[in-house]
């Protein structure tokens, strides 16, 4: 724990389009790696209670293979039906050779 901030990864430790899942504060969370840049999402869809895990990243979003939905990572909004509703995004910074998430 650094400040609000809690360690989940190491650095370097997902690849380009890499996912990992995390729990934080007892949020089902995913650290996600798109072209090298980490994001941190909801795990679950906002359509339907379905883990985002399942998915794909692809140019910074993330696909629900369960209808297919895209959530951009950096905002969490959906940019295709039939999701209407955002998922939650969450600030990810790297320190001292880790990845570190902020709930
Ligand atoms: S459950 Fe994700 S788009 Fe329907």
């Amino acid at each position: 724990m650094m400040g609000d901030y809690n360690a989940v990864a190491t650095a370097g430790e997902l690849k380009p389009q890499q996912m990992k899942r995390i729990v934080v504060d007892g949020r089902r969370l995913l650290l996600c790696n798109s072209q090298g840049e980490l994001y941190c999402v909801d795990e679950m869809c906002s359509h339907e209670d379905y883990s985002l895990y399942l998915g794909c990243i692809k140019d910074g979003r993330i696909k629900c293979s369960l209808h297919g939905s895209y959530f951009d990572l950096a905002t969490g909004n959906p940019s295709c039906e039939p999701a209407v509703e955002p998922i939650r995004t969450y600030p990810v910074k790297i320190e001292a050779g880790r990845v570190w998430v902020k709930t």
